[in-house]
């Protein structure tokens, strides 16, 4: 028995370190060094200290000039500390700053807090980035109206810092609060940059209370643990004794004074933290010994990291703070799909009779913060220029002159030199319709090779004072809009072909002669061998009635309503060239060609009926009471994978679906899936041609996004089309999510929620956690790995169907596990799976 515990959604522990909290009898420690601003207070409204904590806050006029000041309504101040009930909304420029003056070479906690509480009555959340000097921080997105937190570490090397927010064109930017704490010097550093909060954790919680100042020094949030989920494996002790916090790290005593041991002492402590992409961790344990030990007992342990011995033996002092930390960033465990796991193993030594303790863990990324500042007497000199000019130059001239060069200062060029600051190198005031006086100091602008400044601009100062032209960027949707009108019109005109569906009635064997041979209650795949019947075209205009009855329109055709004898049939014109094609490709996950009708550039195909209809009315239609298990879901992906991988390598020369979507991938009675409308969208490659063809075709939010860039749609492409559907067939989702006026596409939020270790929220609730964890976790990797913005880095369908078929292991071999008492065939059935399913199949 091992004890397990995951981290997922921290994210939303963290914002509990707002929620008041009566302050217990602490004397408060020193806020010297402390600054607490609280954004959007009004300056004339003065100071005030925080109830529950005693913070005193200022309000944020002396370090920003833009920005307008708002205040949430009663309703949703209850309940939170004072400092989230105002907040400062930059609804003007681009690049907005918070400029505050420090301590240069002292380390600093800097944490920006959010909290948009419909402030604007839009009921809808903006998303936008925040920066800190030149140098991205963070991106901030909210998916619930609930505060929401940035932490950093990190030495600045002037005597001030800046805290930007950056307008993406998502919303307009704002902030709650900007706190700044001095840390002791020497503690938190590391070799690769600053470090960004991860996970800040109270082990062994018996309050399950967050803590902050003043009961941590410093004022870091300590979220709690819920242990709740891991009992009865692992449990927790605690002291009502003071535990010293020592003199570095300091972990307050509340956190310290309790933690997580294994219930069974012989079983080793394991906390097991999963990562998506390759960022540098560090990671600190604190420790405290908090039981006196008797003289026949002792504690000592081993620290494993994934295996390897990170640290040992560990023998913890009674009431007083150990903590181990990483010096170099963790090896990086990621995978082919740039997935990772972390897992410490805190393994009692054998000469010890008490099991290993835990009592906190903080966990961080680095950021890379290299990005030079431009040269500060360059910086000097524009902040006075830019002072001199006053209020004309506010929106456009704010945060760092010169970097980052996508938010370059306008009216400035400036030099950028590798590692060197950036120097300011031409100024022309004119855009910025300023008047008066040219200044000194421009003549301090030591590498300035230009300087405009035309006299009429300058008297013509009232139409430059109107309206800078802001460019916004328009929302970041990966998909790109195609114009696929003109390639569709091209396909169509040459076509007139027409497929053909079946309907099947109940099990019986059609019996309107039409279909001789071909409507068996079973279609093989030995059907295929068989000759297939042919229609004329008049024959198939009968079975429609002249094309009366429009079923729907697929991507390329119309899709009519037709019977032959009691069958019902469905009827889709295509190109000749397509027809040609599908004639030569079968196979069990594509779906069935029954017949066909060639006539001048008339063409019918006939294709089974699929009861169950398509994916996507199973996994979007919410009247749809039958909820499809995990099981069921991989075995879809699967067939479609499968089905897939056989264009790609079966098929000579390979064929590109290039419409692969939910609502392609068609069920039949036992819910196998089978794609559809393949090949209907390629035309053909001219001898010797590359396999690769230019006509438009994909569904937006399924389309490669390279394909913007290249033209071309490749195998990779489906692959990427197959990783969004693999990722609805997760998330129950649609591609592209909607809310209000902001769309985003759906491995934007995959990406977000797993950059907040968040999995559980992305699996569809209606699942009601009845999976293998393994297996669904596994299934987002591949899915991630599928949507790689580059498609060199997506893996073939070849491995897609081999990492699906180890997802389905998994979740066979758990409710394998979980049956074994009442089944005595399940193991036959995963064997059966294993060796015939998972088979090369025959083509
Ligand atoms: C407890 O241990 C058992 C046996 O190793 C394991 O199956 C179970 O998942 C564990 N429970 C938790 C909550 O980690
Ligand atoms: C920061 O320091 C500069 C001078 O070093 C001073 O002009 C400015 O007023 C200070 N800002 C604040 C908010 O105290
Ligand atoms: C940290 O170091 C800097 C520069 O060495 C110094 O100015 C500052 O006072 C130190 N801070 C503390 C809290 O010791
Ligand atoms: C907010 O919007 C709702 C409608 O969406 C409106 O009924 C309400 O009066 C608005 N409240 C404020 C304070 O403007
Ligand atoms: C803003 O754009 C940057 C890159 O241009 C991106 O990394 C970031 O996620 C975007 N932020 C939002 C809120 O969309
Ligand atoms: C917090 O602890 C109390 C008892 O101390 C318990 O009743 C409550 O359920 C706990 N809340 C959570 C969220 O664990
Ligand atoms: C505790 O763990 C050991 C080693 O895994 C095992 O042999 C023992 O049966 C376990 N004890 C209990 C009570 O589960
Ligand atoms: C340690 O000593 C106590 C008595 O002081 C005894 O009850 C206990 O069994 C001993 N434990 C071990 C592991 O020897
Ligand atoms: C157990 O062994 C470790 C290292 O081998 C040693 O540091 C520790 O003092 C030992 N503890 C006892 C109680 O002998
Ligand atoms: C705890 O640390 C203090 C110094 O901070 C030291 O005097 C004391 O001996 C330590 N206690 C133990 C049990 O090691
Ligand atoms: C953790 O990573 C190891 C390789 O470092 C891998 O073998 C294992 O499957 C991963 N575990 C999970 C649960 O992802
Ligand atoms: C900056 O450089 C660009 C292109 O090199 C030029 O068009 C522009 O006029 C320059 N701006 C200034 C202020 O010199």
């Amino acid at each position: 028995m091992e004890m397990l515990i995951k981290h997922f959604s921290f994210a939303l522990l963290i914002v509990f370190v707002f929620v008041l909290v009566s302050r217990a009898q602490v004397v408060p420690n020193d806020q010297s060094g402390f600054i607490s601003i609280d954004c959007g207070l009004p300056e004339s409204a003065g100071s005030y200290s925080e109830a529950s904590t005693g913070i005193n806050y200022v309000s944020d006029e002396p370090f920003t000039n833009t920005g307008v000041s708002k205040t949430l309504l009663p309703e949703y101040q209850a309940g939170y500390q004072k400092q989230l009930a105002h907040l400062r909304a930059f609804p003007e420029g681009i690049r907005n700053c918070y400029t505050v003056n420090i301590t240069r070479g002292t380390s600093y906690l800097i944490r920006a807090t959010f909290y948009y509480g419909n402030y604007d009555n839009k009921s809808y959340p903006p998303g936008f980035d925040i920066h800190l000097g030149a140098n991205f921080w963070d991106t901030i997105i909210f998916y619930f109206d609930l505060p929401l937190q940035k932490q950093i570490i990190h030495v600045p090397l002037d005597d001030y810092v800046r805290v930007c927010l950056v307008n993406n064109g998502t919303g307009t930017p704002f902030i709650s609060a900007l706190e700044l704490r001095p840390l002791v010097n020497k503690t938190y550093v590391t070799p690769s940059g600053s470090l960004a909060l991860d996970t800040r954790v109270d082990l062994g919680s018996i309050t399950n209370l967050s803590y902050r100042y003043p009961y941590d020094a410093f004022d870091r949030g300590w979220s709690y643990f819920d242990i709740n989920n891991y009992k009865p494996n692992w449990t927790t002790i605690s002291t009502p004794l003071t535990v010293n916090p020592g003199k570095y790290y300091k972990p307050p005593s509340e956190i310290m004074s309790t933690a997580i041991t294994p219930t069974n002492a012989s079983e080793p402590l394991v906390y097991t933290w999963f990562t998506y992409q390759n960022k540098a961790y560090y990671v600190y344990l604190h420790f405290s010994e908090i039981q006196k030990l008797k003289a026949n007992q002792s504690r000592s342990f081993d620290i494993f990291l994934n295996g390897e011995l990170f640290y040992g033996p560990l023998v913890l002092d009674y009431l007083n703070v150990t903590t181990i930390y990483s010096p170099s960033p963790l090896p990086s465990t990621v995978n082919f799909f740039g997935f990772g796991n972390y897992t410490f193993s805190l393994i009692k030594r054998k000469n010890s009779t008490l099991p290993p303790i835990l009592n906190a863990i903080e966990i961080y990324t680095s950021v890379d913060f290299s990005q030079s500042e431009t040269s500060r007497k360059d910086v000097e000199a524009i902040t006075m220029i830019k002072s001199t000019y006053g209020e004309l130059m506010k929106r456009n001239w704010d945060g760092d002159p010169c970097a980052p060069i996508k938010y370059l200062w306008e009216g400035l060029n400036c030099s950028y030199d590798g590692s060197n600051p950036p120097r300011i190198t031409s100024l022309n005031l004119s855009s910025n319709g300023l008047t008066g006086e040219i200044t000194s100091y421009i003549s301090k602008l030591a590498m300035l090779q230009s300087f405009i400044d035309t006299p009429s601009e300058v008297e013509n100062t009232n139409k430059c004072n109107s309206a800078p032209c802001e460019t916004k960027k328009k929302s970041n949707i990966l998909v790109p809009i195609v114009s696929s009108v003109g390639g569709l019109a091209l396909l169509l005109l040459a076509a007139a072909g027409i497929l053909i569906a079946m309907k099947r009635k109940e099990k019986q064997v059609p019996t309107g002669g039409v279909t001789k041979g071909t409507g068996g209650s079973e279609i093989q795949n030995d059907f295929f061998e068989e000759k297939k019947r042919q229609f004329t075209y008049s024959e198939v205009s009968n079975i429609t009635e002249n094309f009366v009855r429009v079923l729907g329109r697929g991507g390329f055709g119309t899709v009519y309503h037709g019977c032959i004898g009691d069958m019902q049939v469905a009827v889709k014109k295509l190109s000749p060239s397509s027809v040609k094609l599908l004639m030569t490709v079968h196979h069990r996950n594509l779906t069935s060609l029954i017949g066909y009708c060639i006539e001048g550039n008339n063409m019918a195909l006939i294709y089974e009926y699929m009861t169950n209809g398509d994916l996507d009315s199973h996994l979007l239609d919410e009247g749809n009471a039958n909820v499809l298990s995990w099981e069921r879901r991989l075995q879809i992906a699967m067939d479609a994978a499968q089905g897939l991988e056989y264009l790609h390598n079966g098929c000579k020369p390979p064929i590109v679906h290039r419409d692969v979507k939910t609502s392609n991938i068609l069920l039949n009675e036992n819910f196998q899936a089978k794609l559809a409308d393949f090949g209907l969208s390629r035309t053909f490659p001219t001898d010797g041609g590359s396999h690769v063809s230019t006509v438009v075709a994909g569904t937006p939010g399924y389309l490669d996004p390279e394909y913007s860039t290249t033209n071309r749609l490749t195998e990779k492409s489906d692959v990427y089309s197959f990783g969004v559907v693999l990722l609805q067939i997760i998330t129950c989702r649609t591609a592209i999510l909607s809310r209000g006026h902001e769309r985003t596409h759906i491995s934007q939020w995959v990406r977000f929620m797993l950059d907040n270790g968040d999995i559980v929220s992305i699996v569809d609730k209606r699942l009601r956690g009845d999976f293998e964890t393994n297996s669904v976790w596994k299934a987002v990797e591949i899915a991630m790995a599928c949507i790689s913005q580059n498609p060199s880095k997506r893996p073939d369908m070849n491995q897609v169907v081999t990492e699906l078929k180890h997802c389905l292991v998994m979740e066979l071999a758990r409710r394998n596990h979980s049956r074994a008492t009442n089944s005595t065939n399940s193991n036959e059935v995963l064997s059966t799976l294993m060796t015939s399913e998972f088979s090369p199949l025959a083509r």
